[in-house]
């Protein structure tokens, strides 16, 4: 097994060369778009470890990596529309360059060649990698719908939260390692294991992806900082909030997330202050932690050599390190 830069590398070269140049223009150009604003890259980055790790050639594993990482593309287009996000990667995004009927299409369009990435393969392994990633792609679809929903509750619990960020982002995270395992004909239980590993590292993903959307450096965090806050978005952040504050405070923060000003600027200070202030923000970079471990715990349950376990806690560390 390589370095993760290796990997990295060869996802980049990929990408690079992969072009899809076609008419209609409008359809096939929000996608090379999308695509060349390249973003981290971690979902095919981690099919290629998987399938190394249970001994075989990355090479084996791109097309699924790369399925992998157009659903994901896909599913940020249309992530955008849902949230009325204006960045992306630190650019415009897709609905904003083009409009969102275009980007609707397009996301659709990219979803399809996901799919097609799977031909590459022979019927055995096709079946199976086409079933997983069905079962995932309806998955994020459900995550999504209650991502959109609980904007506008006041009641929603942790374990609640918890499901919607799995749904939404984990299994995508577990899915892409899983199809690793699946090129590389790894046992039943060294697949399973190996997804549950993605699944909690995922979760500890969203949990970070939440931190840094309300305290991530507005220069390089590529994204609007503060756009869950203005979305009224039920994050652990939020969550922990209201459960840590005093009667005053709750009032305060159910107060802002039922007003949508037109200068969002207040009300983002005022929200930022009372997750830091009731305790949340450091909670919920104990949950980040918490789930990270959680992941590593299952890597103890595989049978793979200690280095290979190694590499694959590197990469969980450094996700926790991010800044974007
Ligand atoms: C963003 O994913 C969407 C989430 C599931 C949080 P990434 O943070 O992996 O986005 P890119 O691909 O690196 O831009
Ligand atoms: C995105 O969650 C999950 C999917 C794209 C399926 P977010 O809405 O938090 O992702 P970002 O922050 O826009 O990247
Ligand atoms: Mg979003
Ligand atoms: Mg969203
Ligand atoms: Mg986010």
């Amino acid at each position: 097994m390589h370095p993760v830069h290796y990997y990295q590398t060869l996802i980049a070269e990929h990408f690079s060369t992969l072009s899809i140049e076609k008419e209609p223009r409008n359809l096939y150009d929000p996608i090379t778009y999308i695509l060349s604003l390249g973003g981290k890259r971690m979902r095919p980055v981690l099919t290629l470890m998987a399938a190394e790790v249970f001994d075989t050639d990355a090479g084996k594993a791109m097309a699924a990596a790369t399925a992998v990482e157009l659903f994901h593309n896909f599913s940020l287009i249309h992530d955008d529309i849902m949230d009325d996000a204006p960045l992306r990667r630190g650019n415009e995004t897709v609905h904003e360059k083009w409009d969102i009927n275009t980007g609707i299409l397009s996301g659709d369009a990219m979803l399809i060649l996901a799919y097609q990435y799977f031909e590459q393969y022979e019927p055995v392994v096709f079946s199976a990698l086409a079933k997983l990633f069905s079962k995932t792609a309806l998955e994020v679809c459900e995550g999504q719908q209650w991502d959109v929903d609980f904007e506008q509750r006041d009641d929603v619990t942790i374990p609640e939260y918890l499901k919607m960020i799995e749904y939404k982002t984990a299994v995508l995270v577990a899915a892409a390692m899983k199809m690793g395992a699946i090129v590389a004909e790894a046992s039943t239980e060294n697949a399973d294991l190996i997804y549950d590993f993605g699944l909690n590292l995922g979760i500890a993903f969203q949990l970070q992806d939440d931190y840094l959307d309300a305290f991530g450096d507005p220069l390089t965090f590529g994204k609007q900082v503060g756009g869950d806050i203005i979305e009224n978005k039920k994050t652990y952040l939020y969550l922990k909030a209201l459960e840590f504050a005093d009667a005053t405070t709750k009032a305060e923060l159910l107060h802002l997330f039922s007003i949508q000003p037109v200068d969002n600027n207040d009300k983002i200070a005022s929200v930022k202050s009372v997750f830091e202030n009731t305790g949340a923000a450091k909670e919920t970079q104990k949950a980040i932690e918490f789930y990270t471990l959680k992941a590593f715990a299952t890597l103890e349950k595989m049978d793979i050599a200690s280095d290979k376990k190694e590499k694959l806690k590197d990469f969980g560390e450094n996700l926790m390190k991010r800044q974007v």
